[in-house]
């Protein structure tokens, strides 16, 4: 397992979980020096995670749910590697409910994967019809917070 080596592992179905996986991809490349690999989960369900030390997974949400690829990756075995977790939804990106979508969307759903102990989680807004609750700044400061967590 190589301490430098980078995974961020997604789904998304509107793109916003894709855009802001990128975000996070370049600003640990050029910022931090981290090997990063992006893996869509739709394209690869299944990766190696054998050479990875952090592992940074990002889901959209829909119908109160986590897109089902990013459910199937959670049944990893993630011991001893860095595991961070973000999230796009609508109601994140609304300052009145984004503390509701914590509690519902990231809450919940650590305390039914106990083997899953990320060391940073976040919710950035969506899109949704002709709303646009993105967040690009929000990202790349999430992203820099992560990136001095991790570094050596
Ligand atoms: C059919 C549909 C259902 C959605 N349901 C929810 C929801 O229950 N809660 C929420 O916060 N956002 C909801 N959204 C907004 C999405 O979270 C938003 O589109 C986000 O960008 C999805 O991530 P993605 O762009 O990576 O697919 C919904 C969007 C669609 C199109």
């Amino acid at each position: 397992m190589n301490e430098n080596k980078t995974l961020i592992a997604y789904a998304t179905k509107s793109g916003v979980t894709e855009e802001n996986a990128n975000i996070i991809a370049k600003i640990l490349e050029n910022q931090y020096e981290f090997e990063v690999d992006l893996i869509n989960l739709k394209k690869n369900p299944k990766p190696d995670l054998s050479q990875y030390k952090n592992i940074i997974i990002g889901s959209g949400i829909r119908i109160a749910r986590w897109y089902g690829k990013v459910n199937k990756f959670l049944k990893n075995n993630f011991k001893d590697k860095n595991v961070a977790i973000f999230l796009s939804s609508g109601k994140a990106g609304d300052p009145e409910s984004y503390d509701d979508a914590i509690t519902k969307y990231i809450d919940k759903k650590l305390t039914k994967n106990p083997h899953i102990k990320p060391i940073a989680t976040e919710a950035f807004g969506g899109r949704y019809a002709d709303m646009d609750y993105t967040d690009p700044e929000k990202v790349k400061a999430w992203a820099q917070e992560l990136g001095n967590k991790i570094r050596k």
